[in-house]
């Protein structure tokens, strides 16, 4: 990895972030459901569900206590229902367990139905402030372009060591800003399918990929 990626990324966020309904919150229910929409689907479409969940469920006893019909309503037109089926199982442990409130700890958010290393990192950085990476198929493509990485992004074993290296570079201060800027880099201008922004990028000039021009070679996904 290079030496600071962290101060050029914060500043390019600062300036380019979208101005989303779950950003900027303190709410670890509103990262928590905003996170678990985005896994299957895009930015744009999950902003009016969001918006409608969290009007009709405010919080995690509101969601713990939901009938299952109206959850299914809600997630409606989302599909792959078990998401929704597995954080209303999720709320009634926060309820039951810890009185209600997300936990912060890392692995206890891992411990929850639904809430695998990602969701758990993104509502520990982003929610709480805990140094924790965020690794989802944005940060990872972001992320095998700047080291040239061609580890194969589908294993456990890389993603792993990519969740080691970017906790080096994260700062002490902002480590949810940091994997939101990186999610963001990899959303809108380090994308997939020969559309790379590379001229905007900020961490271009550290970019190894695109130094050696194979910057859509990569990331590399074995077959399976
Ligand atoms: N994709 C998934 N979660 C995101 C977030 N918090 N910011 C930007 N893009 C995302």
């Amino acid at each position: 990895m290079p030496e600071n990626i962290a101060e050029p990324l914060l500043k390019w966020y600062d300036k380019n972030k979208r101005i989303l309904p779950w950003r900027d919150k303190d709410n670890a229910y509103y990262t928590w459901v905003s996170e678990i929409m985005l896994q299957q689907t895009r930015v744009e479409a999950v902003k009016p569900y969001f918006q409608r969940f969290i009007q009709e469920l405010p919080d995690v006893a509101a969601l713990a206590a939901a009938p299952e019909e109206r959850i299914i309503k809600l997630w409606e037109g989302l599909g792959y229902y078990s998401r929704v089926r597995n954080m209303q199982k999720a709320a009634v442990q926060v309820m039951e367990e810890y009185g209600g409130r997300m936990p912060e700890d890392f692995e206890t958010l891992l411990s929850l139905k639904g809430i695998g290393r990602y969701t758990a990192g993104a509502i520990a950085s982003i929610a709480y402030g805990k140094k924790v990476p965020a690794v989802d198929g944005n940060v990872l493509r972001v992320y095998a372009r700047l080291t040239e990485n061609r580890g194969d992004i589908m294993k456990q074993s890389v993603r792993k060591s990519v969740e080691n290296d970017l906790t080096g570079q994260m700062s002490e201060d902002r480590p949810g800003d940091f994997n939101q800027a990186m999610m963001e880099l990899g959303a809108v201008v380090c994308v997939p399918n020969g559309a790379a922004k590379c001229e905007e990028c900020p961490l271009g000039h550290f970019c190894l990929a695109r130094k050696h021009g194979t910057v859509e070679e990569l990331p590399v996904k074995a077959p399976k």
